[in-house]
């Protein structure tokens, strides 16, 4: 893992510098995009470079990581909105090129099998854009995620509702109990992973995730099994963890060996 600790206001830029670069080398990158509030500041980014004429996601596809069971897709609320809203709308992804599990359909787990087969069939994901809950989790995967999942119904924790629930405006109750989410076998194929996380509410979670054990209770602990995964922290949700000294020695010498 590459741990980069820097101020939360240049995360955003850094996310979005990953994502153009990608997108020069290859204009056709499929991207993997998180929905929640640590990718917004990139996704702010992004559209603004797409304004300023500076990048392109003509060529692109993405796909969502994870969706609310039963929100139809044009409730506000439902993951589908809030990626049309803060990314796909505001950016110049062709029509359709972004996909996401289908929450409302009647056969749930045919569903997640025809989602992991379109993330197949598009060659699977370049990058792959992540946050990390309180739980542990990455995208939907609460504590007891099989480390090697797929797509799959899973139900939330009470801890993710509540977090949630300030979308819901803070009703825990209309906080959907379950959910469509890719596995953590799914998201440990992508070829880059970049996690962002930032605050104290995160410390914990960002511990476990780059110095803990690997184990289902902390199923962002999954990544440690990642080829590469760049995680983007600002001090405070890096305030758990033993070696920042050492990661910031490493960021502080990387250009040497680039
Ligand atoms: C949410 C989403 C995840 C997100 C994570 C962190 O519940 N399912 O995809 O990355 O939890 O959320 P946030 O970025 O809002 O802190």
């Amino acid at each position: 893992m590459e741990i980069v600790i820097t101020e939360a206001e240049r995360i955003g830029a850094l996310v979005a510098d990953e994502v153009q670069a990608l997108l020069e080398r290859r204009p056709d990158a499929v991207l993997g995009l998180a929905t929640g509030s640590s990718p917004l500041r990139a996704y702010d980014v992004l559209a603004a470079r797409v304004a300023a004429g500076t990048v392109s996601f003509a060529g692109a596809r993405g796909f969502m990581l994870d969706e609310y069971v039963g929100l139809p897709a044009d409730d506000p609320r439902s993951y589908r909105s809030v990626i049309d809203a803060e990314l796909v709308s505001r950016v110049d992804f062709a029509p359709g090129a972004v996909l996401g599990p289908d929450g409302t359909a009647s056969d749930l787990d045919a569903a997640c099998a025809a989602y992991e087969r379109e993330v197949a069939a598009a060659g699977g994901v370049d990058l792959q854009i992540l946050g990390v809950g309180t739980t542990g989790h990455i995208a939907f995967n609460e504590p007891s995620s099989s480390l090697a999942s797929r797509t799959r119904v899973k139900t939330l924790t009470a801890q993710t509702r509540r977090d949630n629930a300030r979308f819901f405006d803070g009703d825990v109750d209309a906080v959907p109990r379950h959910c469509l989410t890719q596995g953590l076998g799914t998201i440990l194929e992508s070829r880059h992973a970049v996690v962002i996380a930032t605050g104290f509410a995160k410390a914990v979670a960002v511990r476990e995730m780059v110095e803990g054990a690997i184990s289902a209770r902390w199923p962002c602990t999954a990544l440690q099994l990642h080829p590469k995964v760049t995680v983007l922290v600002d001090q405070a949700a890096a305030s758990g963890l033993e070696l920042t000294d050492y990661y910031r020695e490493v960021a502080e010498h990387r250009d040497a060996v680039r």
